[in-house]
């Protein structure tokens, strides 16, 4: 069974190597945060893997995958204490196969997979299915703060991991205005949520991200009615949308995961500041890695990819949280973002296929309430009164892709946003 285990390792690894690298930083970029794990590496020098390597010629498969890894990195994770033997990081083990295997390398990898899994399944029908899920499940926000007297909103919490935020920060006593599309929907949800808590401070308001006209209507309307906001979540999303755009002609990813809620922060901010100490939290995604601001086709007009247009959106989300922090220093209100997990919820709505991935695995996933904690923890903590500018996964620091780091592209960013948006955000 140990043995079996550690065939089911490598996936978990590959995840976790991305998701819980503990590089925590300052807006200044300077580490303020320790944990056992050790981080990769320094911000800008992550590791280049180049399978083809032509200088690397025909060496064994394991080499050619580990010789770019820098040596002082391959020190850092080499002896005991290692979690990845071998001086390899947990990216390249998974690829670490005999030469003269190396033809038979996908097929061996699938099959590790493949037995993993059945060995999970097993050990899941074999009375270990609760250990399992705890796995899947991952951080837990442990925090025990009340919200009586606070004031948070939260988007696109009519569903998912947005819902089940809502229904935890009104468990703790919060007034929670789910702002959301479809007002049906968001009712549903807030009875349902008034119903368990009995908390009767849920409110419903109508905000379409994709319609800045609405954004701006939703603002006015808030801003009369309520004094003070404590805690903004910039939750909403979309994911794998057929190409489209919003009501004001930009890309559906962009316009509604980054500028729908980029506006929403600069309409909402001086309430924010007003009611300091104040935090916002800004979902954001792993995708992030994956993502590139394509400054020349923001649009996708000449380009388009859906699902990497939803990871430049989620690598927007970072850029823009880091580059809010640093404006935001000295204001009381901090801004951080993070990654909810892999959860299965209706994001995959626009793919069929991802939409029967998601069912087929969803054993595999997240629940919506487990992949509420990192934004609850977020926007609640003690520990992070004053952490701002970082991101977050499984209620701890995570590892942000170089291009998220990138403070020279922030600022660009922002003021590409400023101007498609037609504001002045200084
Ligand atoms: N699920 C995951 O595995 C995962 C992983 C990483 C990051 N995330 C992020 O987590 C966040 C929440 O996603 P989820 O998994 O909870 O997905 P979800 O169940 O699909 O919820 C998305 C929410 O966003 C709302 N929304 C979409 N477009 C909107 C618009 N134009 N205006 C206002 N609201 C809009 C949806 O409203 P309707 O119900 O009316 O459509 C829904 O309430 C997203 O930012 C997503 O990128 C999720």
């Amino acid at each position: 069974m140990a043995a079996a285990a550690a065939v089911s390792r490598p996936s978990r690894l590959l995840l976790g190597s991305q998701a819980h690298r503990p590089l925590f930083t300052n807006t200044s970029g300077t580490r303020v945060g320790a944990s056992s794990c050790r981080p990769l590496g320094p911000p800008g020098r992550v590791p280049s893997i180049a399978p083809d390597d032509q200088s690397l010629g025909t060496a064994p498969l394991a080499t050619r995958f580990t010789a770019q890894f820098p040596t002082a990195l391959r020190e850092q994770h080499s002896g005991s204490e290692s979690p990845f033997p071998n001086g390899t990081s947990p990216v390249l083990r998974i690829r670490h196969y005999p030469c003269h295997l190396e033809r038979e390398a996908p097929r061996l990898h699938a099959a590790h997979c493949m037995l993993g899994s059945v060995v999970l399944l097993w050990g899941g029908s074999r009375g270990s299915h609760g250990t399992f899920r705890r796995y899947v499940a991952g951080g837990v926000c442990k925090s025990t703060t009340k919200l009586n007297g606070k004031v948070v909103m939260i988007t696109g919490a009519n569903t998912g991991i947005g819902k089940e935020t809502a229904r935890d920060l009104a468990q703790r006593g919060a007034r929670v205005i789910i702002a959301c599309r479809d007002m049906a929907k968001g009712e549903a949800a807030a009875c349902e949520i008034r119903a368990e808590t009995g908390n009767q401070q849920v409110i419903v308001k109508k905000l379409d991200l994709a319609d800045t006209k609405s954004i701006r209507e939703f603002a006015e309307n808030f801003l009369a009615e309520e004094k003070e906001l404590h805690i903004l979540i910039n939750n909403a999303g979309v994911m794998l949308c057929p190409y489209s755009k919003t009501a004001d002609g930009f890309e559906m990813h962009l316009g509604v995961n980054h500028l729908g809620h980029f506006l929403l922060t600069f309409l909402l901010l001086e309430c924010l500041k007003q009611s300091a100490p104040a935090r916002i939290v800004n979902v954001s995604s792993l995708a992030h890695h994956g993502g590139r601001i394509r400054f020349h086709d923001l649009q996708g007009e000449k380009c388009y990819n859906w699902g990497l247009a939803y990871c430049h959106s989620k690598l927007a989300n970072v850029l823009f949280t880091r580059e809010l922090a640093r404006r935001l220093q000295g204001t009381g209100v901090t801004a951080n973002s993070l990654h909810p997990g892999s959860v299965y919820s209706e994001l995959v709505r626009h793919s069929i296929l991802m939409s029967l991935l998601w069912k087929t695995f969803s054993f595999f996933l997240k629940t919506p309430r487990e992949g509420a904690q990192t934004s609850v923890y977020c926007a609640v903590a003690e520990e992070l009164e004053s952490v701002t500018g970082q991101y977050f996964s499984d209620c701890r620091p995570a590892y942000v892709s170089p291009q998220g780091r990138n403070d020279e592209l922030a600022k660009k960013l922002w003021n590409v946003s400023c101007e498609l948006l037609g504001i002045q955000w200084d």
